[in-house]
């Protein structure tokens, strides 16, 4: 079996040691030679990299493992696949992006609406500058990428890098979305077969086949209808991601044709989400009072008593096997069937050719092979329009400079409308975000 060498790159990442779990788990269909791991953060960097030697020494001791925070010892000629999870800025900048729009009326949201907006302004530059250290290096190693807000991301280095065949944008949340159906109905995920399209964090599932080829979409509907949805993992879910499990049951009763990503609340009920917000206390502060301090609490403790045995660092089991098992597909050019994004290029047939759309696809070691969507109907075309006009928007705003296209993309957005106060939220991102963004002129 053919051994890959892998880079994680945001190894002090919150969702690093869940990752690296899923490495030992999945070590039989995905043999990794040498694992790098490389962060901006020396202490971030070094805790998570001394619990993992503690974990491998453990559970994967064949693996050939370091940590750094030098770009020189991670970027090398013989990798292969280059997992990317960073965050431009950190929690504190996340906790602007949430409060910032909150405090003048508007969703404030990591990915979605203007908080997703001034994360991407500020992931772009040092996503751009990560493809272009890792292709100093190794042209032939598959990016994969994680970081958010993945269709910003996705449509930046899709311009920027035309011709780079080998960077594929990812997002857990239709595997999140699979294996909470799966629980539902008491299926494995893998055994479905979905159809999927959208862009990241706005989509839909319109069919979900099993191994027969039944539909299992409108049982699935009926039930959530009669009692709810909640996340696969819901025991160990904060509250506020169970509250916007559960409005998938008020978007399903509003528009039953298809079941939604979670992400389409902010968009399709921003006053209703609204009022559930609290500016005082955003999705930031949940994640640094809970994810962030157990998971470096925990791997303080391993450390401390020097073995990984009874360790419960890992949250969301999705999030790193999902990653691990696209890329043992591209690996072993298995040809499974994932949910990713890609350049449209008519796979949906009505809508722009360089939109980049989340679709589902058999992936290949010679690349992702899409499944034809065909044309999708008025109402999601108008809403998918809309929303990649304003992503094309703030990516060209990054690339010029320019705060007109900045405006216009902010009073699209459908968290926003008003003109008016797209430019009051747009003037108070830039003032917060002077030490990330370009100069907007
Ligand atoms: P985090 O802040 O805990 O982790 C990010 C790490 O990246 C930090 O340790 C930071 O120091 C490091 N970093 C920042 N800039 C870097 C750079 N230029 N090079 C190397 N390392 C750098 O954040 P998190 O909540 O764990 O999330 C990590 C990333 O993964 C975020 O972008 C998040 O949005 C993304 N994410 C995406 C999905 C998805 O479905 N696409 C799911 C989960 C997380
Ligand atoms: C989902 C999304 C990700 C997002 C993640 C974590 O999995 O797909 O893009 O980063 O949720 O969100 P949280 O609010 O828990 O940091
Ligand atoms: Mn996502």
């Amino acid at each position: 079996m053919r051994k890959f060498n892998v880079l994680i790159v945001g190894g002090g990442s919150t969702w690093t040691p869940g990752l690296l779990k899923s490495i030992c788990v999945r070590q039989k269909t995905f043999s990794i030679n040498r694992l790098v791991m490389l962060d901006v953060n020396e202490e971030r960097q070094k805790t998570i990299g001394e619990f993992a030697k503690i974990l491998f020494k453990e559970e994967y001791p064949e693996l050939d493992f370091s940590y750094t925070t030098n770009k020189e010892e991670a970027f090398t000629e013989d990798l292969d696949f280059v997992l990317v999870q960073m965050r431009t800025g950190g929690y504190s900048m996340r906790e602007q992006d949430e409060k910032i729009p909150l405090s003048l009326g508007v969703i404030g949201q990591e990915t979605c609406g203007p908080g997703g907006f001034a994360y991407g302004m500020r992931s772009i530059k040092d996503m751009v500058e990560l493809v272009k250290d890792v292709r100093s290096k190794a042209k032939d190693a598959w990016i994969l990428n994680y970081t958010n807000p993945a269709a910003i991301v996705a449509d930046a280095l899709q311009r920027i890098f035309p011709e780079d065949k080998k960077i594929l944008n990812i997002c857990d949340q239709p595997e999140n979305l699979l294996r909470s159906y799966g629980r539902l109905l008491n299926m494995d995920t893998r055994d479905f077969d979905p159809v999927y399209f959208g862009l990241n964090h706005f989509g839909w599932f319109t069919n979900l086949y099993d191994q027969e080829g039944n539909d299992l979409l409108p049982k699935l509907r009926d039930m959530i209808l009669e009692s709810g949805f909640r996340p696969v993992d819901y025991e160990q879910r904060d509250k506020s991601w169970l509250e916007t499990y559960a409005m998938v049951e008020q978007i399903v009763r509003d528009f039953p044709d298809y079941l939604p990503n979670t992400y389409l609340q902010y968009y399709l009920y921003p006053d209703k989400v609204l009022k559930k917000l609290n500016p005082e206390h955003t999705r930031a502060n949940e994640v640094m009072e809970g994810r962030e301090k157990r998971v470096f609490e925990e791997c303080k403790r391993v450390i401390e008593v020097g073995t990984s045995k009874d360790s419960h660092v890992v949250h969301n089991d999705a999030h790193g096997e999902f990653i691990l098992i696209v890329a043992e597909s591209i690996a072993y050019n298995k040809g499974d069937n994932f949910v990713v994004i890609l350049k449209n290029d008519g796979i949906i047939d009505n809508l722009p050719k360089d939109a980049m759309v989340e679709v589902a696809a058999s992936l290949t070691a010679n690349g992702p092979r899409p499944y034809a969507v065909g044309e999708i109907p008025t109402f999601h075309k108008g809403l998918i329009e809309g929303q990649f006009a304003y992503e094309k928007l703030t990516v060209e705003a990054y690339l010029e400079g320019s705060y007109q296209k900045a405006l216009q993309a902010l009073t699209l957005n459908r968290t926003i409308v008003s003109a008016g106060k797209a430019r009051e939220v747009l003037d108070a991102l830039i003032e917060a975000n002077k030490d990330f963004w370009p100069e907007l002129k």
